[in-house]
């Protein structure tokens, strides 16, 4: 079994699912720029140290957090116009998107695996995730997507990864979740599947290896 592709100890990985941003691109950055943007127009700056609890959160909860952050309170349907704007120049951002993107070792990665006969899913919240992997031409590398528009309940809840495992026809246990969140890494543990955490221990806590990025497995 090519159990060291993943350095776990334990049961046979036959699957990967994985999370987009912050673990595969470097798209985090421009989530971060947009919401700032945002907040600038509401009349407040938005800090890096604010963001991280942004991380992994849907679009809306997103948006919620940032008000709470500025003392802010909107309409619903103010929320939705809000939330509207800052994808509009998310998308611009990713329209500038290039393969420098790719976060260290991503397609090296994910190559590897494929030919090692690991199943491979996107479990994303991002809606834009089609965009992103289309525009770093990484696509063809998953046998299957489950993004932001294919689930009613966000992460922490593992709904996102078990709808992953289903598609790949495999048992959650049986699957590593690769996560740079917090609300990620609580949806892989819901769901029962193995967890390997992008970033440090003090800011990821339950994750069983934690690496800086997948260049770190090849
Ligand atoms: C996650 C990001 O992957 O997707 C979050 O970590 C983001 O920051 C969420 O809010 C939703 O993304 P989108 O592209 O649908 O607004
Ligand atoms: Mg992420």
């Amino acid at each position: 079994m090519p159990q060291n592709l993943f350095g776990l100890e334990g049961g046979p990985i036959l699957g990967a699912l994985f999370d987009l941003d912050g673990v595969l691109v470097d798209t985090a950055k421009y989530h971060y720029l947009a919401w700032k943007r945002l907040a600038a127009e509401l009349g407040f700056y938005f800090t890096e140290t604010d963001n991280e609890r942004l991380k992994g959160v849907s679009r809306l909860r997103s948006l919620e957090l940032l008000l709470e952050v500025g003392h802010c309170t909107m309409t619903e349907e103010e929320k939705v116009l809000a939330a509207e704007k800052k994808n509009a120049w998310y998308v611009e951002y990713l329209h500038t998107l290039d393969q420098g993107a790719l976060l260290p070792g991503s397609r090296e990665y994910l190559e590897r695996l494929r030919a090692a006969g690991i199943k491979i899913a996107l479990g994303s919240a991002s809606k834009n995730a089609p965009l992103i992997l289309e525009r770093l031409k990484i696509a063809s590398l998953f046998d299957a997507v489950i993004d932001g528009s294919l689930v009613s309940r966000a992460k922490p809840d593992p709904e996102v990864f078990l709808k992953g495992a289903e598609k790949l026809a495999l048992a959650p246990r049986s699957c590593v979740v690769f996560e740079d969140s917090l609300a990620g890494i609580e949806a892989a543990r819901a769901g029962g599947m193995r967890i390997i955490g992008v970033g440090r221990s003090e800011n990821l806590p339950g994750a069983e290896l934690y690496i800086n990025s997948l260049h770190d497995l090849i």
